[in-house]
C-alpha cells in the first residue's frame, strides 16, 4: 500500500502475527524509472521471515521488460504483480493501474512480456472494470490466459474508487472458473468475514488492506479462528501499545518527515473507528496539534480507566475515516 507498507510497518504487523505474504508499494515502471531503494528494502527485509510481493505500475512493455530482467537481478525477489486496479485519476489518466482495464489487449501484452521475462511467480491485481462491471469475467478470463500463477480481484470498478460495497459474489464467480488460485479483495472488515469467504467460496485466499492497519492484529485472529482456538481480544491499552510501535517507526524514518503527527494520523484514521463508537477519539486526535498532544490525547483515550476497554475489531460502521491516499 502506497506510503504505509514500508519495512517499518510490515514488521509491526508481523509482530502480532503475520499474513502468508506482504505487498509492498509499487514500483512505477515508465522511461526513467528505477528501483525506490526504501521499497526494495521493504522487499528484502521479509518481516516475520515472510515474503513480500514486488508491484510494477507501467504500460509500456519495452521498460517492463527491462524492469522484470533488472529486478530478476536484484535476487532475491520471487513474487511479482501487475497493478491493474489503481483508481487514483493522476495514474489512471496515465493509462496505468486501474486505467489498463480499458484496453484488454494492452493487459494482455504487458502480462505476456512479464511472463517472459519474469522466472518467479507472477499474479495480477484487478478491479472488475472501469465504468461498470460488464465485462469483468473477460478481462479476469484474459489475465488467466496470459499466464499468471494467481490472481487479486478487488470487487469495485476503478469509478467507484472506495464507495458502496464490494462485490464478493463477482470475485467467487471468477473463482469458481479459475484455473489459477483466486485472492478475494475489499471490505474483509475483520477475521469472520475472512473465514466467510474462505469457507462460502472457492477463493483461495483473502488479502486485507485498510482493515490490517486498522486492527494489526487481523491475521492472528484469522490464523486462531482457522485452528478453532479463542480469538485474541484487544484492548485499548493494546492499541495504545500498537500506537507507540507506529511512532516509533515514523521517528526512525529520515528527517524529511516533518510532520511526525501527520503522519501518525494517517495511521489513526484508520483505528479510531474502533476506539470509540461516538468517534470521540477519532475528533480530538484529528484536532490536536503537535505530536505532544496527540501522544497526550492517545494516553486520554485509551489508557487510564479506559486501558481495559474492547477495542472493536470491525470498526463502527458509523465513522468513516478516509485514508489520505486511496489507490
Ligand atoms: C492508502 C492505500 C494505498 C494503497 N496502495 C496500493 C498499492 O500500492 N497497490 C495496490 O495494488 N493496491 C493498493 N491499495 C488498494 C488496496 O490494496 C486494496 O485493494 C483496497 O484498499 C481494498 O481492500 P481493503 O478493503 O482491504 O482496504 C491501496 C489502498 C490504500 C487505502
Amino acid at each position: 500500500m502506497q506510503d504505509i507498507t514500508d519495512a517499518g510497518f510490515m514488521s509491526i504487523i508481523a509482530s502480532y502475527g503475520p499474513p502468508d505474504f506482504f505487498a509492498a508499494q509499487y514500483f512505477r515502471i515508465h522511461c526513467q524509472y528505477c528501483f525506490d531503494s526504501h521499497i526494495l528494502d521493504a522487499i528484502f527485509s521479509r518481516p516475520g521471515g515472510k515474503r513480500v510481493v514486488a508491484q510494477f505500475i507501467g504500460e509500456d512493455e519495452g521498460y517492463i521488460r527491462d524492469a522484470c530482467l533488472a529486478l530478476s537481478e536484484t535476487g532475491n525477489i520471487d513474487m511479482l504483480d501487475l497493478n491493474i486496479g489503481c483508481p487514483a485519476p493522476k495514474i489512471y489518466k496515465k493509462n496505468v493501474g486501474g486505467g489498463l482495464l480499458r484496453e484488454r489487449g494492452k493487459i494482455a501484452s504487458i502480462l505476456k512480456v512479464m511472463r517472459q521475462n519474469w522466472r518467479g511467480c507472477l499474479s495480477a491485481k484487478m478491479r472488475l472494470g472501469f465504468d461498470s462491471a460488464d465485462g469483468f469475467l473477460d478481462t479476469f478470463k484474459t489475465i488467466i490466459d496470459s499466464g499468471v500463477d494467481y490472481i487479486t480481484v478487488h470487487g469495485r470498478t476503478v469509478r467507484q474508487l472506495y464507495r458502496g460495497g464490494a462485490d464478493i459474489r463477482a470475485i467467487a464467480e471468477a473463482a469458481e472458473i479459475s484455473p489459477v488460485p483466486v485472492v478475494a479483495n475489499g471490505d474483509i472488515f475483520t477475521a469472520e468475514k475472512a473465514m466467510e469467504i474462505l469457507k462460502n467460496t472457492k477463493c483461495s485466499g483473502v488479502m486485507i488492506g485498510r482493515h490490517a492497519v486498522r486492527n494489526p492484529w487481523i491475521f492472528r485472529q484469522i490464523n486462531q479462528l482457522k485452528a478453532g482456538e479463542k480469538v485474541f481480544e484487544p484492548t485499548l491499552a493494546d492499541v495504545r501499545g500498537y500506537v507507540d510501535k507506529l511512532y516509533g517507526n515514523i521517528k526512525s524514518l529520515n528527517s524529511n518527515i516533518r510532520h511526525k503527527d501527520s503522519r501518525l494520523k494517517k495511521f489513526l484514521n484508520f483505528v479510531a473507528v474502533g476506539v470509540d463508537p461516538e468517534g470521540r477519539f477519532l475528533s480530538h486526535m484529528r484536532r490536536a496539534q503537535g505530536i505532544d498532544q496527540l501522544l497526550k490525547v492517545c494516553d486520554a483515550h485509551l489508557l487510564g480507566s479506559n486501558a481495559d476497554k474492547r477495542f472493536n475489531c470491525g470498526g463502527y460502521k458509523t465513522l468513516v475515516a478516509r485514508p489520505n491516499h486511496e489507490n
